[in-house]
């Protein structure tokens, strides 16, 4: 359904140097510098799959996305999406597929919500009737009809984003991109939309490719994780498998009541399969494998020894696997 072959994107910019004498050299002579956001990436998405595109701040993610859905050219390398080419075939692909940027709207900034639907309803060719029963179905999970009548610029970001989502999908593509949907939405818009995407996914069989840097996002909505940086593709496989492989590190945070404590505490810890660092005074940071030792043996543990300001126990965040991707590879 989605594929991308040997793909290569470089921006060029051109660098400013400083001052005014910078800027004349930089009429006469300007600096220039190519950037490769995409260094050669492959791959293949079946129909009816939903892929998390995951990597850290600057991977590549929405660089992809937008020589997927059309808005960029490649430098190089090709790609074709339910048998079309993205930019050459623009007129015919535009209706197989939806798109949501979480960065910014697709809507029109001053009419309201059901005039922008109906506006694309009728650019999609999508009858009234039709219109009308799709908003229903979307509202049962985006609580739309609170909604439909404010003007996209009075909307708050999670409920702007519930109505991209919607309008992305008034036309029943078969794809549907998602670059960071949940970027700075609240714990339960995050759910609402998790829970939309699973059920368009589910019910209508659209295909979804969903940039994050949220592994929540991930664990819950995808079947597949295609992980990227600095432009390759870091590991592709199914969800099962990147969660044994990677992120089964499990984290404590000590705060000690005293900082002269650390070596106590650092000592109480001996023999638990546990690597501890102190990354500030009266802080340590204990990780280790779930699998490996209960968490809670861990936490109780570190209780028996000095005095506790505070303690919390985290997953592992992305930063953390692509560390721990590129250590097992070798290339740390
Ligand atoms: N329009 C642009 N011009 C120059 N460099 C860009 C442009 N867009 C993105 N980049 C660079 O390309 C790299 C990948 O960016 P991007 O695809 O936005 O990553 P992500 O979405 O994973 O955060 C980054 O280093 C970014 O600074
Ligand atoms: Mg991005």
């Amino acid at each position: 359904m989605i594929e991308a072959r040997d793909l290569v994107k470089e921006y060029r910019t051109t660098e400013r140097r400083e001052g005014l004498r910078g800027a004349v050299v930089d009429l006469v002579a300007p600096r220039r510098r190519v950037r490769r956001a995409i260094d050669g990436i492959d791959f293949a998405i079946a129909a009816g799959e939903t892929v998390g595109y995951i990597g850290a701040n600057g991977a590549g993610k929405s660089t992809t996305i937008k020589i997927l859905t059309g808005i960029l050219r490649a430098t190089s390398g090709t790609v074709r999406v339910d048998g079309l080419d993205p930019l050459r075939d623009r007129s015919r692909y535009v209706y197989r597929i939806g798109v949501v940027f979480g960065q910014r709207t697709q809507l029109w900034w001053d009419i309201a919500v059901i005039e922008a639907f109906r506006l694309l309803a009728r650019m999609y060719g999508v009858p009234d009737p039709e219109l009308r029963r799709r908003i229903e179905e979307f509202d049962e999970v985006l609580d739309l009809a609170p909604l439909l009548h404010t003007p996209v610029r009075k909307l708050s970001l999670g409920q702007r984003m519930r109505c991209d989502l919607a309008a992305s999908l008034l036309h029943r593509p078969r794809i549907v991109f998602l670059d960071e949907p949940t970027i700075g939405l609240d714990v339960d818009v995050k759910e609402r939309v998790r829970q939309f995407v699973r059920r368009v996914n589910r019910e209508h069989g659209t295909t979804v490719m969903l940039t994050t840097h949220d592994l929540r996002d991930v664990e819950e909505l995808c079947d597949r994780v295609l992980l990227i940086d600095r432009g390759k593709v870091l590991f592709d496989g199914p969800l099962r498998d990147f969660r044994r492989r990677y992120a089964r590190e499990r984290r404590v945070v000590l705060d000690l009541a005293r900082a002269e404590d650390q070596a106590a505490a650092v000592a109480g810890l001996e023999g638990l399969p546990v690597s501890v660092e102190c990354p500030s005074a009266g802080r340590l940071v204990l990780r280790f494998d779930p699998e490996a030792v209960r968490p809670a043996d861990v936490v109780a543990r570190a209780l028996q020894g000095p005095p506790l300001q505070d303690l919390a126990v985290q997953e592992a965040d992305l930063s953390d696997v692509v560390r721990d991707v590129y250590r097992a590879q070798g290339r740390a």
